[in-house]
């Protein structure tokens, strides 16, 4: 099956999809994005992801595109042209097309669209968190409003393949205190030897994950004792577990940070236990 996009009302095939030169997303980076995981057919907390693209939108001054239930249709309709039963769909809004000029174009200038949708090899992603993955660790080097999800990821995309030539999965950035943020694509976990779950809080210096919100939803549920806080790469290598959480990779147990061995070196049973349950707390629809 070919793939199909939505580009600005057309479904295409992904060899035609294409967007304008001229548009804002391509010239200035300016634009935001969401991904939402599709899982056995359905999409995972919709409702919290558009809640989000709401937000990055209105941060930006950028117009929705269309209704909240137009583009909850096009999502559902872009997994089903390309036959996703597990995925993810990828959705883009930019402040369109306009002649190159840093200001915003004139108000009427309406915002582009863009959707994608592609599988994952799930029995490959079960592998690797029953695997672990590693992490390292580089300067937080990021404009402040990480909040907001934008496209605007180059920062990102050089610390990613830091790690991937480092040999890992993950990069998490350190803030000038020494503090985690959270990963160049995920928020960033420890267990503590105590057994609480740390994870920074959402209000600085990351980005509120949808994956981090229902998986504090599960924690709680679980019994398990959470500090929203900062914490150090020091006590992040001290730690009894950690783990990363986004849509692409619900919870992923991380098994080294720096070359350096966590906890035991295997999963430990805090990121298995969320990872496992994360479906039971998640909207599915
Ligand atoms: N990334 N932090 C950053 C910087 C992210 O880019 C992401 C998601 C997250 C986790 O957010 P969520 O749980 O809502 O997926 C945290 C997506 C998946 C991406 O860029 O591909």
């Amino acid at each position: 099956m070919s793939r199909i996009a939505y580009v600005n009302g057309r479904y295409l095939p992904l060899r035609d999809a294409s967007v304008n030169v001229e548009d804002r997303g391509y010239q200035f980076a300016d634009g935001v994005y969401e991904v939402c995981e599709v899982w056995h057919g359905r999409l995972v907390d919709e409702r919290r992801h558009l809640d989000r693209l709401d937000r990055s939108l209105s941060e930006l001054s950028i117009a929705r595109p269309m209704s909240r239930a137009a583009l909850a249709l096009v999502l559902r309709e872009v997994v089903r042209r390309n036959g996703v039963r597990e995925g993810m769909v990828y959705l883009q809004v930019t402040r369109g097309v306009a002649r190159r000029d840093h200001p915003f174009p004139p108000p009427d200038t309406p915002p582009s669209m863009i959707v994608t949708a592609r599988r994952t090899d799930r029995a490959a992603q079960e592998a690797l968190a029953r695997q672990g993955v590693a992490v390292i660790t580089v300067p937080e080097n990021r404009w402040p409003r990480v909040d907001i999800k934008s496209v605007s990821l180059l920062p990102n995309v050089l610390a990613k393949q830091q790690a991937r030539e480092a040999g890992a999965r993950e990069a998490w950035f350190v803030d000038p205190d020494g503090y985690v943020t959270e990963g160049a694509s995920t928020n960033a976990w420890i267990v503590t030897p105590g057994g609480a779950l740390v994870t920074r809080p959402a209000d600085s210096g990351i980005l509120r994950g949808i994956t981090r919100t229902v998986a504090l939803e599960v924690a709680a549920d679980l019994g398990f004792t959470v500090e929203e806080r900062p914490f150090t790469v020091a006590e992040a290598l001290a730690a009894d577990e950690a783990f990363i959480s986004a849509a692409t990779t619900v919870v992923m147990p991380v098994v080294r940070i720096d070359r350096r061995t966590i906890g035991k070196g295997t999963p430990g049973p805090v990121a298995q236990a969320l990872r496992l349950k994360f479906h039971d707390f998640s909207e599915v629809v």
